[in-house]
C-alpha cells in the first residue's frame, strides 16, 4: 500500500509510522529548532494557531508526533501565494503532481533556461493574470521554482513578480508526489484550516488552553542583515512590538504561547519588560545554526530566542520519534 493511502485510511491510527515533511523549504523554516521547541509543546491544549506558517515545520512536527488528533489547526500567513499554493494542493493534489511532472523533467532536460523560462515566461504572468486564485499549474509552478530556487527564497521586485535566481542544486527532487500526497492529508485534515491574515486576526482569537506558535521574520542582528524581507511588504520594530503585544495578550487569556526570534537586543528588551514577565513570560536564549546569509560567514551557530509561557517539558514528553540520543537531548534542555 502506498504510505499516503495509509493517511486517507485512518489519520488516527497512523501513529508515527512515518513522518511528514514540509513540502517548500522556507526562509528561517524551523527544522533545525524542533528538538528545542518540542521541550515547550503543551501536553494538552485545546486548539492548535500557528500565525506565521511559512513552511509549517512545527506544524507538520506536531502531526507527525500525532498531536493534532481531534484537534482544530489554524494555520495562517500574510503570503497570498504560499497560502494559495497550500489550499491548491490540500483541494486537488492529483491536478498538481499532474501539472509539476513535465516541470521536472522539463528541468533535467533543459536546466537554468528553463527555470528563467518558466518563472518569467510562464509563472509571472499567469499569476498576475490569475489575481490571487491560485489554479494546480500556479501551485506546480510556485513549487517548482521552490525546489530549484536560491535557497527556497520568496522574493517579489518592485512590480510584484518573483525575482528568485536558480540556485546550486546538482539533483533536486522536484516531484515527489508520495510525499505531496502525504502534505495534502495532513493539511486536508477535517478540522485543519489555512488562512490567508496577519497575525494580529489570529493572535487576538487565542483563547485559555490553545497552543500558540509565533515565528515571525527575525529581526536582524545587524543593518546588513536583512531577515525581515521574507515578502515585499517586510517586518519591521514596530510590527515586532504590535507582535509582543499581541502575545502578551494572548498569554494573558491564558493561551499557551511559544515565540521563537532572533537574539537581537531590542527583541529581548521588550520580552523582558515588566508586562510580559507579568503575563508569565520568560526568555531563553538557545544555540541555533542559521542558513539563510548567503554570506557563508554568517552562517555559523547564533543564538535564537524562544519567548514562552510554557515550562519546559521533561524528556518523557518528548514526541516518541526523536533520532537524538537521550544525553544530547539532556545537554540541550539544560542550555535551553
Ligand atoms: C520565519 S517565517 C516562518 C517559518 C516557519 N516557522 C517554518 O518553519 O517554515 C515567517 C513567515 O511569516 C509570514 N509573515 C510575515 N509577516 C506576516 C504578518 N504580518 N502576518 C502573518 N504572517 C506574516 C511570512 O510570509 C513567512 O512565511
Amino acid at each position: 500500500m502506498r504510505r499516503s493511502a495509509l493517511i486517507r485510511v485512518d489519520p488516527t491510527t497512523w501513529n508515527n509510522h512515518f513522518r511528514v515533511r514540509p513540502l517548500l523549504k522556507w526562509a528561517g523554516g524551523k527544522r533545525q529548532l524542533l528538538p528545542v521547541l518540542r521541550q515547550y509543546y503543551p501536553d494538552s491544549f485545546r486548539r492548535y494557531i500557528e500565525p506565521f506558517f511559512g513552511s509549517g515545520a512545527v506544524f507538520f512536527d506536531l502531526y507527525n508526533g500525532s498531536r493534532l488528533t481531534d484537534r482544530h489547526a489554524r494555520l495562517i500567513d500574510n503570503n497570498p501565494d504560499l497560502v494559495g499554493c497550500y489550499r491548491t494542493l490540500r483541494d486537488a493534489p492529483e491536478a498538481v503532481i499532474a501539472a509539476l511532472e513535465p516541470l521536472a523533467e522539463g528541468h533535467r532536460a533543459g536546466g537554468a533556461q528553463f527555470f528563467y523560462d518558466v518563472r518569467d515566461s510562464r509563472f509571472n504572468p499567469a499569476r498576475a493574470a490569475a489575481r490571487g486564485i491560485y489554479t494546480p499549474e500556479l501551485a506546480a509552478m510556485l513549487i517548482y521554482l521552490n525546489r530549484t530556487g536560491f535557497n527556497g527564497l520568496f522574493r517579489l521586485n518592485r512590480r510584484g513578480e518573483f525575482n528568485v535566481p536558480m540556485g546550486r542544486y546538482k539533483n533536486p527532487r522536484i516531484c515527489d508526489a508520495d510525499h505531496l500526497r502525504d502534505v495534502a492529508g495532513a493539511l486536508g485534515g477535517a478540522r485543519i484550516s489555512i488562512e490567508r491574515g496577519s497575525f494580529e486576526q489570529s493572535l487576538a482569537d487565542a483563547a485559555w488552553g490553545d497552543f500558540v506558535y509565533c515565528d515571525p521574520p527575525y529581526a536582524p542582528l545587524s543593518r546588513t542583515a536583512c531577515f525581515a524581507q521574507y515578502t515585499a511588504g517586510g517586518f519591521n520594530m514596530a510590527d515586532q512590538q504590535r507582535l509582543q503585544q499581541a502575545v502578551v495578550a494572548a498569554a494573558e487569556r491564558g493561551a499557551i504561547v511559544v515565540v521563537s526570534n532572533s537574539s537581537a537586543r531590542e527583541i529581548e528588551e521588550i520580552y523582558r519588560s515588566a508586562e510580559a514577565r507579568r503575563a508569565g513570560l520568560r526568555v531563553r536564549r538557545v544555540p541555533a545554526r542559521r542558513a539563510i546569509n548567503s554570506r557563508a560567514s554568517l552562517r555559523g551557530p547564533v543564538d535564537e530566542l524562544i519567548i514562552t509561557n510554557a515550562p519546559a517539558a521533561k524528556l518523557t514528553m518528548l514526541p516518541p520519534r526523536t533520532r537524538m540520543a537521550p544525553a544530547r537531548l539532556r545537554v540541550r534542555e539544560k542550555r535551553a
